[in-house]
């Protein structure tokens, strides 16, 4: 690996990012997009994935497929990758980038919150991390797996109450370990990015609120907000051969919120 290109290029490899229709699920297309791999998006909002794949396809040349898709329906995640594998051929980096965070006081924080939170925060990222890579496997092929999970994901919030989602991402950190070391032998790098604070439709409105911002400015060694574009270079490089001796980790995007 003796050149920019030979580090970084993801050329000839195919990306599926989830929850590509805001926030940092779209940077994470462009990340893989930039890298020069097909991209397929998903996300239950079809207009915007759509638009999104139509954008990356014109501004970077690469084949790009949109496909609408529930991440809590087994069945939906199915129909996604079939339809994917026709379009753009076979998955071989995975971004579970989709998540929610529904927030509420833990003594009476409402059951139905809770299992969607546990759904789409952790049972999705295992079941299409399973399903990519048990047809890796099958195919005796390597890839990439990289998990979102947050600076949220080792400490308590100390802005919204958020039990549900603090639970999820640790669990999600963890299962990136387990994940990492079982697919090791197959050549199926399993890495997580662990984003601090960062204007998305999620964060909207506690960013709003001046006291909340002030907290999460505060908490922050750098002293502001993440710019969602800012996750770009950790997907890239945990997707890219540079990263070829790299699993089982996370990779902080947070302007220091961990070093405290
Ligand atoms: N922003 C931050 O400060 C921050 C910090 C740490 C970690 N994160 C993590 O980064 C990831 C992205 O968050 P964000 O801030 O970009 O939030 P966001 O703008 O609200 O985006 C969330 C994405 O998840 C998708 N999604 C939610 N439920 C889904 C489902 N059932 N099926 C398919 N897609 C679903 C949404 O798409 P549809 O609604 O169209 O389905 C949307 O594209 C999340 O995992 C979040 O926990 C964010």
């Amino acid at each position: 690996m003796d050149s920019l290109d030979a580090l970084f290029s993801l050329r000839g490899h195919r990306g599926l990012v989830t929850g590509a229709s805001s926030g940092l699920g779209v940077e994470c297309a462009h990340a893989l997009a930039i890298g020069g791999a097909d991209v397929a998006l998903v996300a239950r909002r079809a207009d915007r994935i759509e638009k999104l794949a139509a954008e990356l396809k014109k501004k970077y040349g690469v084949h790009t497929y949109a496909t609408a898709c529930d991440v809590t329906d087994d069945a939906a995640i199915d129909r996604a990758l079939a339809s994917i594998r026709a379009e753009l051929g076979e998955i071989d980096i995975l971004v579970n980038n989709a998540g929610i965070s529904p927030t509420g006081p833990a003594e009476k924080f409402p059951r139905k919150d809770w299992d969607a939170t546990i759904a789409t925060n952790l049972t999705a990222p295992m079941v299409l991390s399973q399903k990519v890579a048990a047809r890796l496997i099958e195919l005796g092929r390597p890839g990439r797996i990289i998990n979102i999970t947050s600076v949220l994901a080792a400490h308590g919030s100390a802005v919204y109450r958020l039990s549900s989602y603090t639970a999820t991402k640790g669990a999600l950190a963890n299962l990136t370990r387990q994940l990492a070391i079982e697919w090791a032998r197959y050549g199926i790098l399993v890495n997580a990015i662990a984003p601090g604070w960062i204007p998305t439709e999620a964060t909207a409105g506690g960013i709003a609120k001046p006291k909340w911002r002030e907290r999460m400015e505060t908490f922050t060694p750098m002293a502001r907000l993440g710019k969602p574009e800012e996750i770009r270079g950790a997907v890239i490089f945990l997707a890219a051969p540079a990263a070829s001796y790299v699993t089982g980790s996370t990779i902080a995007v947070d302007g220091g919120y961990q070093a405290w």
